[in-house]
């Protein structure tokens, strides 16, 4: 029995394997992405709510004007981790990202973990993410005299006298349509989207900074170095994204030598302008008076550049826009690897004949994130989504460093630098800041996890196609 037990739980893919699943003519999506695309999808993915509206609660409550270290931090938490993503995305051009990789490194089990974390990072990111894009626009119709009645612009979770999100259904709903029509649209979009969302971030830079009062910055760190940790636990949420990249490997046209510039270039780029972004604004304005739904916009507002603030909202619900397709696009990929697998329902892996994308996958995520946004509150669910992406990182960190030991001659055509240390320091750096997150997060996660458990279990082990071939052999 325990032999039995033990042999399901490890049983892996080789790399063959995963590779000539993606070669099924009933599994075939297109192959159109270049590393340009790859960028701009990261990008796309990274830059959204979390610097448009988390930077500003984070700084009033959390670090000051610290925040900036906090960037820093959370920063480099993910670079550490994005250099184990590129090793693997670069070695398994496949849809599906870690799960896939962990299937082959560590077996069945820690990739439904994985797999099951991540449905756990997208699903929930995107609701998050579609609650800031609200925010920013019921904010500029209000501007121009528009205003969305109270109980139709929150749920009754989310503010006094709401009933129903509907601005939040009504994004998701059009992001699962683009997502439905195909991958190389999806991609035109993003390009346009990423392309002003990053014009507007460097119009703030470059508008603002003449306003800098240095007296802003001191104290520089009020709530001393825990504070610049907790604020970093809270904008991780602004990195998130940069590992979606690696879920396009199986539709990018050279995915061995485009992952890693797409992933590390995404990841770098959006550092930088968060860091100038944090400084400018805490510098430009007191950090205690940062503590709004849309702090960037507000910091314009108080240091009396009101015309430059419609222009960096609808940056804001542009930029928005884009991370919410990518990581729809990314979630939907997940469950389409997931269920050619095996671990979860066939139907979730049907590709739609005429568009080549995941059809009943896309209904499914549709569905949940409206009825998440429609009803439940934004701070919960994006604790929620951090810690669950920093559980991926932290087994990404270790399935790239297992496979370097079980699988040493795998062609890798990009290799982490410093590995085994880049990978350790990558799970220490990013524990760190799990445990800076409230337990009751902590207790969520469990949840989830004793959910998937069931399903694993219950289902995912039974019908996993691995199981089937190993038999028949
Ligand atoms: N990084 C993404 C955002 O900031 C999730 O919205």
């Amino acid at each position: 029995m325990a032999n039995s037990t033990s042999s399901y739980l490890w049983r892996k893919k080789t790399l063959e394997m995963v590779l000539s699943e993606t070669e099924a003519e009933q599994f075939k999506l297109k192959k159109t992405l270049t590393a340009i695309d790859l960028i701009a999808l990261g990008i796309g993915a990274i830059i959204g709510t979390g610097i448009f509206v988390l930077t500003g609660v984070a700084a009033a409550e959390k670090a000051g004007p610290g925040i900036v270290l906090s960037f820093v931090v959370a920063g480099l938490a993910c670079a550490l981790a994005a250099i184990s993503y590129a090793e693997l995305a670069s070695m398994f051009p496949i849809a599906g990202s870690t799960y896939n990789y962990a299937f082959v490194g560590m077996g069945e089990f820690l990739a439904w973990v994985i797999g099951w974390d991540l449905i756990l990072e997208y699903v929930f990111a995107l609701p998050a993410i579609s609650l800031g894009w609200s925010g920013y626009f019921t904010n500029l119709l209000g501007s121009i005299g528009i205003n969305i009645p109270a109980w139709a612009a929150n749920s009754a979770w989310q503010a006094p006298g709401g009933l129903i999100n509907l601005p939040a259904i009504g994004i998701l709903l059009a992001v699962a349509i683009l997502n439905y029509i195909g991958v190389r649209e999806t991609a035109t979009i993003n390009n346009i989207g990423v392309a002003f969302k990053v014009f507007v971030v460097l119009f703030f830079i470059f508008t603002a900074v003449w306003y800098v009062k240095p007296a802003n910055w001191s104290p520089f760190l009020p709530y001393g170095w825990a504070g610049v940790f907790h604020g970093a636990a809270i904008i991780f949420f602004a990195y998130i994204g940069f590992d979606a990249v690696s879920t396009a490997a199986e539709e990018t046209k050279n995915p061995g030598r485009d992952m890693p510039i797409g992933i590390l270039g995404s990841l770098g780029i959006s550092t930088v302008l968060y860091m100038a972004v944090s400084a400018i604004l805490t510098g430009v304005v007191s950090y205690t008076q940062l503590n709004d739904p849309a702090p960037v916009a507000k910091a314009l507002n108080l240091i009396g550049l009101n015309w430059a603030r419609g222009l960096v909202s609808l940056g804001a619900i542009t930029g928005i826009t884009t991370v919410l397709l990518v990581m729809f696009y990314g979630s939907t990929r997940i469950i389409f690897a997931m269920s050619r697998d095996g671990l979860l329902p066939p139907a979730f892996s049907k590709v739609h004949p005429k568009f080549r994308t995941p059809t009943l996958a896309i209904y499914l995520i549709g569905i949940a994130t409206m009825l998440v946004a429609g009803f439940l509150p934004i701070g919960m669910i994006a604790e929620l989504v951090n810690i669950g992406t920093m559980l991926a990182f932290i087994l990404t960190s270790i399935a790239t460093i297992v496979l370097r030991y079980t699988q040493p001659d795998l062609p890798r055509k990009f290799r982490a630098p410093g590995m085994p240390w880049t990978g350790i320091l990558a799970i220490l750096f990013v524990l760190v800041l799990m445990i800076s997150l409230p337990w009751e997060t902590w207790v969520r996660l469990i949840v989830w996890f004793v959910i998937g458990l069931f399903i694993y279990f219950g289902y995912g082990r039974h019908n996993s196609i691995l199981a089937k071939q190993q038999t028949q052999h």
